[in-house]
């Protein structure tokens, strides 16, 4: 059942190219410029009434939805807050019938993002739901729905699913900005032809899981790792730090690269390892700065970068190179170096990788 590999963890991580796949299958197709979404059925009037858009979720889709807001402000000029499920539904959130309510969630049954999404809806909110089970009870409750084809999870933590929710935040954040005219059709070419590549390009981040595998050899019995990043670097970073302590246990934290002065570098010190984000390339002179600021304290850095941006080897002490793609789609191939980093950190340390101390697959209660 684990297809010839030692956990399902890493079976899954080897399974998102083809999870990228099907997700965009029949959606996004070359050579068409239709957007063809099945369960979607919110229209070009509906949207003209739409002001706001909440996406709420817990963990990793939380995480997902971090991007979201990004890539839907930029490309449908919609305005996105995000929230963790288990703080919005207690916070009197200002929703009326002019929010859109997006909910994340793989297994579709986690307690506090089905609540949000009951909140939104008494409230008059449309929901679309991004989930991977079919069936479930956010996916029946929601007016609109986008399945991710990942086909089951059964790892603690999220692989598949997360890029998975990433493809389907691409697609409707396309849909929108088709639906309100924020985006012309040339635009939308080139973003598709970029997602359309994004299968191979995963598969070619895999291919080079080596570097990483060294890595984590050399560093997995440190007590705390830093990844810091920038815009979507940043929501990458946050992701890659919740997998390494879910299954490795090791303290680590995510900070946008520009928050370091204001405390947290008090925390870098001789040998620290520091994970450093650098896709985005309207900010990556900005990340070398930070990344410079770290190695100044003795850390030691392990670059992400594009193919081509050899310049950050001056700064750090090994990269990992990915495929170059638009920065905006950068995520989906950044976070396969950061979950191939905790599960073999994981592996060295003996830890159960597929069934994590304290973990349940689904949080079905609060
Ligand atoms: O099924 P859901 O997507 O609603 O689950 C949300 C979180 O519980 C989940 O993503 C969790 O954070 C994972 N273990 C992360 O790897």
């Amino acid at each position: 059942e684990k297809g010839g590999y030692e956990h399902f963890m890493i079976k899954e991580i080897h399974e998102q190219p083809k999870a990228i796949r099907d997700t965009l299958t029949r959606r996004i197709v070359a050579d068409s410029d239709e957007i063809v979404l099945d369960d979607i059925k919110l229209t070009a009037e509906d949207l003209k009434n739409i002001d706001k858009i909440y996406i709420v979720a817990c963990g990793t889709a939380y995480h997902a939805g971090l991007v979201g807001k990004y890539v839907i402000e930029k490309l449908a000029r919609i305005p996105v807050e995000v929230d963790i499920a288990s703080e919005f539904r207690y916070r009197d959130p200002i929703i009326n019938e002019r929010t859109l309510m997006m909910v994340i969630s793989q297994s579709g049954e986690t307690a506090d993002t089905l609540a949000a999404l009951r909140e939104a809806k008494n409230r008059g909110a449309r929901v679309i739901a991004i989930t991977n089970v079919v069936g479930s009870s956010v996916a029946r409750e929601a007016d609109d729905i986008l399945y991710t084809w990942a086909g089951p999870e059964i790892a603690v933590a999220s692989t598949k699913a997360y890029v998975t929710q990433l493809i389907a935040i691409y697609i409707v954040a396309l849909y929108l900005a088709r639906l309100n005219g924020k985006m012309t059709v040339e635009e939308y070419r080139v973003i598709r032809d970029e997602l359309l590549k994004l299968p191979e390009k995963a598969e070619e981040v895999l291919n080079r899981k080596e570097e990483i595998q060294k890595f984590a050899a050399k560093n997995y019995g440190h007590k705390d790792i830093f990844y810091l990043g920038r815009g979507l670097d940043f929501a990458v970073a946050l992701e890659g730090a919740l997998k390494i302590k879910e299954i490795s246990y090791i303290h680590a934290e995510a900070y946008a690269a520009g928050e370091l002065k204001h405390g947290p570098i008090a925390l870098i010190d001789k040998g620290v390892p520091v994970i450093a984000l650098a896709t985005q390339e309207d900010l990556f002179e900005k990340m070398v700065s930070n990344i410079k600021e770290v190695v100044t304290r003795g850390a030691k850095v392990l670059g992400v970068a594009f193919d081509g941006h050899e310049d950050i080897e001056k700064v750090v002490d090994q990269t990992v190179y990915i495929p170059k793609t638009l920065p905006l789609l950068a995520p989906v191939l950044s976070v396969i170096p950061l979950q191939l980093l905790s599960y073999y950190t994981a592996v060295e340390r003996g830890c159960d990788v597929d069934k994590p101390r304290n973990l349940a697959k689904s949080v079905t209660v609060e």
